[in-house]
Formats: C-alpha cells, structure tokens, sequence
C-alpha cells in the first residue's frame, strides 16, 4: 500500500470540495484539519481549482490533496503543477489512467462494472472510485460486483452521509469513503468554516465508532478482586465470571486479580477501526504503546493500550 493509499485509507474520509474563490482555500483546508480529516479533494469544476490547490499545498503542509473531476491530461499536467498528490476521475478514462501511471502520478478513477473494474486491474491499479455510489445501487451493489475482485479497494462517492458511511466502511473492500456533505458549496461560499469543522468532526465520530466497553478496575490479591466483583455483581444485579487472571462482572468490569496497566485500572473502548482510531487519537497529540498491540492476519489493530493514563486509567482500543 503506498503510503498515500494508507493515509486515505486511515482518515476513511475524503471531502470533496468544489472551490469558486481560491480565498477560501485554505479556511476550508484548516477546518478540515481541525475537525480531524486532513485530506482533501479539489475538484476541477471552477476555474479555481488550480489556484486553490496551491495555496492549500504552499499553506496548509500536513493536508494530503487531491484534485478530482480531472478529465484530460491536461488537467492531470495542471493539478500536479499546482502542487495535488493523487487524481481522481469520475469514470474510467483510459488514457488519463495511462497517462498518470507512466508519470508515477497515483490516480484513482470512477469504476463501476466488472470491465471497467478489470482495465483499472490490468493496468496495475488496486483502489478506485466508486462513483455515483448511491444512484448505483450502493453498498448491496458494490458488495456484489466487487466480490470477484479480492485484491481491488474502492472509495464510493457520490450520495455518501453521516448516516450511511459506516455501511459502507464495513465493507473490507472500501477503503475510504468520498464526500461533499461536510464542504457543500453552500457552507464553503458562506464562508461557514466553523460549520465545515463541526460536520467533519461529526462524520470522524461516525466513522470511529469510539465506546466504552468495560472498565478494568485492578486489585492487589485474587481475595480484594472475589469481594469487589461481589460488590460490582451485587449492586448491578449482573452475574460474575471467574476468568483465571480476572473475574468479569456482566459485560461491564474486569476486576483484576493483580494490578495490570493503569493505576486504578483501565478502561476498554471499543471501536469500528482501531487503525482509525489510533491514527486520529495519535494526530490528537495521544501516544500508544507498540509492545500491546495485536493485530488480525491481514495485518489490521485489533488491541492497543495507550502509554499514559487518563485519570489513573489505561485507555486500550479493542475491534468492535
Ligand atoms: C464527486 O465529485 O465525487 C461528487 O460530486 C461527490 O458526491 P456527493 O456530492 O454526492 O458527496
């Protein structure tokens, strides 16, 4: 995976903001970033674009841009002068695609049936866009088409929202999803940057998924754990289980029968992507311990503890 592909992959989000005046930018490049997603795409619908790619390259250094809605290699030339590190195209265009692989320029272009899925494959791409997503048939649709092609990610667009982007983030084969509904050329002419954050840090809540699972409540003997797990049971009526290290109360504690991470204990919170979550929490200034991790056989988070407590607790992602 190249690392582009691994970031788009770990925001999970692509905005896709259609920009009439440059000045607005890098307001919109900012609020992006401080809602939690920095990557964006451009399209090539306003005489704007170009100019508003390269003040969000000269200004805003740590957002990923794209330039979408490029349709001939010219465009492709006049986005990367401008400074985009990857293009996104509607459909499938040969010679666009062609074009941009014989300059190393990653592309990710509109696919969706089987043959156009295939040219994209035999031209040694693995991720494409699924556009327009919804009016498609959405995620029943991509699900079916895309069940042959194992090794192809793809990034729907097109009628995407807060409400059915985690639909379509479950699918192993999408690898990120792309959007306007948080940058609508509404919210960006009216200049709402303010809007555009609280939306954006919206739609990373959705897609993280981020709640408590248990508490981890740490006890010096396997004695002061049988009396606060009779307790813990006792006061929410829940049936205690005696694991060996830990004895679980309900679903809801794990009283530990020596102390484990965390001074008080931990709190385990579950998540739709621990990658994700790790990714955005770490870029939220959070550091997490390497040596706990674990991961699934294809190489996705399923565990990690934090390195420091919050409030005396451990905090460990867990795949929901
Ligand atoms: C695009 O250019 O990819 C689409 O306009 C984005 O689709 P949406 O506006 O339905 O999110």
């Amino acid at each position: 995976m190249t690392d582009l592909l691994k970031k788009l992959y770990l925001y999970g989000i692509l905005p896709v903001a259609t920009v009439s005046d440059e000045n607005d930018a890098v307001p919109l490049a900012n609020a992006l970033k401080k809602g939690g997603v920095g990557i964006i795409e451009v399209t090539f619908r306003t005489s704007a674009a170009a100019k508003a790619i390269s003040l969000i390259r000269e200004n805003c250094p740590d957002v990923i841009i794209g330039a979408g809605t490029v349709l001939t290699k010219e465009q492709v030339d006049e986005a990367v002068s401008a400074g985009a590190s990857f293009i996104v195209s509607p459909g499938f265009n040969p010679e666009t695609v062609k074009y941009c692989i014989s300059k190393n320029i990653p592309i990710i272009p509109g696919c969706v049936t089987g043959g156009e899925m295939e040219q994209a494959m035999a031209l040694g791409l693995n991720t494409v866009k699924f556009f327009p997503s919804e009016a498609m048939g959405g995620v029943g649709y991509l699900k079916a088409v895309s069940a042959p092609y194992k090794n192809l990610r793809f990034v729907p667009t097109g009628g995407i929202d807060k409400n059915n982007i985690s639909s379509y983030l479950a699918l192993p084969c999408v690898a990120a999803c792309g959007g306007s509904f948080m940058v609508s050329k509404v919210l960006i002419e009216s200049k709402n940057f303010d809007e555009i954050t609280r939306l954006t840090a919206e739609a990373v809540k959705t897609v993280l998924g981020l709640e408590i699972r248990h508490v981890g409540v740490n006890c010096k003997s396997a004695d002061e754990a049988e009396n606060t797990a009779a307790d813990l049971g006792k006061f929410f009526g829940a049936p205690l289980d005696d694991r060996g290290g830990a004895i679980y109360v309900g679903s809801s504690f794990e009283v530990m029968k020596s102390p484990y991470r965390g001074k008080n204990g931990h709190i385990a919170v579950a998540t739709s992507s621990p990658d994700r979550a790790r990714f955005y929490l770490e870029n939220r200034g959070f550091e997490f311990d390497e040596s706990t991790a674990s991961y699934t056989s294809d190489g996705k988070l399923k565990v990690i503890y934090t390195k420091n407590d919050i409030g005396g607790f451990a905090l460990h992602l867990l795949q929901k």
